[in-house]
């Protein structure tokens, strides 16, 4: 390349706007800020003291930028990839079976060394357990600390926690209607359906924190990873998959996404937004009470 068209390039990458982000960086990013708001001072000195340390360079470390780390990772570390999911089929609901039973850990045996099949349930639980004890060496506890940021966010995004044989909504491609550009179900859910919602990261977690009342807190605080995940299902099969049709990664078809659709979609994913943050900070606040 000339160095005329390389210059023209950069200003292209510039100013076109991104493809639709994940659940990945908006998503992920919302969901940690409302945590980092709704953590004890106990706990946010023990994220910051350990974040601190870390000098991995996948991402900035600061506790949002953290959130999309295990992504950035998963493109290294292949095995990881099924973590961020549970494929729980919404014709035959199965979630043991959507985490490949799941597996234990072998004594001594590190959550970031388990297995590759294993789903987002699973691995919350084993990260949260390690992220509690105070004999968890350093290295993983840091690991623990950036993977759990991530899965309960994942969780929340109703097609990490359902599946119809099409990948978590990837085979089910979208018509471009409605100003989204998302190329698939899975990615208008993970990313295009919270653009409506604000400006920025910090402008969505700034408004969906200031629609949390303690009433809302105190009952989404309760409960365990597994009603969680059963609750993010059950939203895939009345909201997510709400469609004219299903089609199977075997068709590839694609579905074309209404306004009364697309207005109920934003109105449950923010809810799961504030859920997934105020989750993680209840999570978090219980592993570093010390
Ligand atoms: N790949 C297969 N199933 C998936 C899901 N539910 N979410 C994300 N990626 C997937
Ligand atoms: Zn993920
Ligand atoms: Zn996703």
């Amino acid at each position: 390349m000339t160095r005329m068209t390389t210059a023209l390039a950069v200003l292209i990458c510039v100013a076109l706007p991104l493809p639709a982000a994940a659940w990945g960086s908006i998503g992920h990013q919302v969901t940690a800020l409302i945590a980092y708001d709704h953590l004890t001072p106990a706990a946010r000195k023990q994220v910051d003291t350990l974040l601190t340390a870390d000098p991995d360079t996948l991402t900035p470390p600061d506790f949002a930028s953290r959130s999309v780390w295990a992504d950035k990772y998963r493109n290294s570390h292949r095995q990881t990839a099924a973590w961020h999911f549970a494929d729980n089929e919404i014709d035959k609901p199965d979630l043991d079976a959507a985490c490949f039973g799941l597996p234990r850990l072998s004594p001594g045996q590190l959550a970031s060394q388990g297995p590759a099949k294993d789903c987002v349930v699973n691995k919350i639980e084993q990260f949260r357990a390690e992220l509690a004890d105070p004999h968890t060496a350093q290295t993983e506890r840091l690991l623990a600390l950036k993977f759990l940021i991530h899965f309960v966010g994942d969780l929340h995004q109703p097609l990490h926690a359902a599946d119809h044989n099409d990948k978590g909504g990837n085979c089910v491609r979208v018509e471009a209607a409605g100003g989204h550009r998302a190329p698939n179900l899975h990615a208008y859910w993970d990313g295009s359906v919270l653009e409506p919602l604000g400006a920025s990261p910090a402008a969505i977690a700034a408004q969906l924190d200031a629609n949390i009342t303690p009433a809302k807190v105190a009952a989404w605080s309760a409960g365990n990873v597994r009603a969680w995940a059963m609750e993010s299902f059950e939203l895939a099969k009345s909201v997510t998959y709400d469609l004219p049709s299903k089609p199977t990664c075997d068709e590839y078809g694609s579905v074309t996404l209404s306004a009364v659709y697309r207005q109920r979609a934003e109105t449950v994913a923010g809810e799961q937004l504030e859920k997934a943050g105020l989750r993680l900070a209840a999570m978090l606040n219980g592993a570093l009470a010390r």
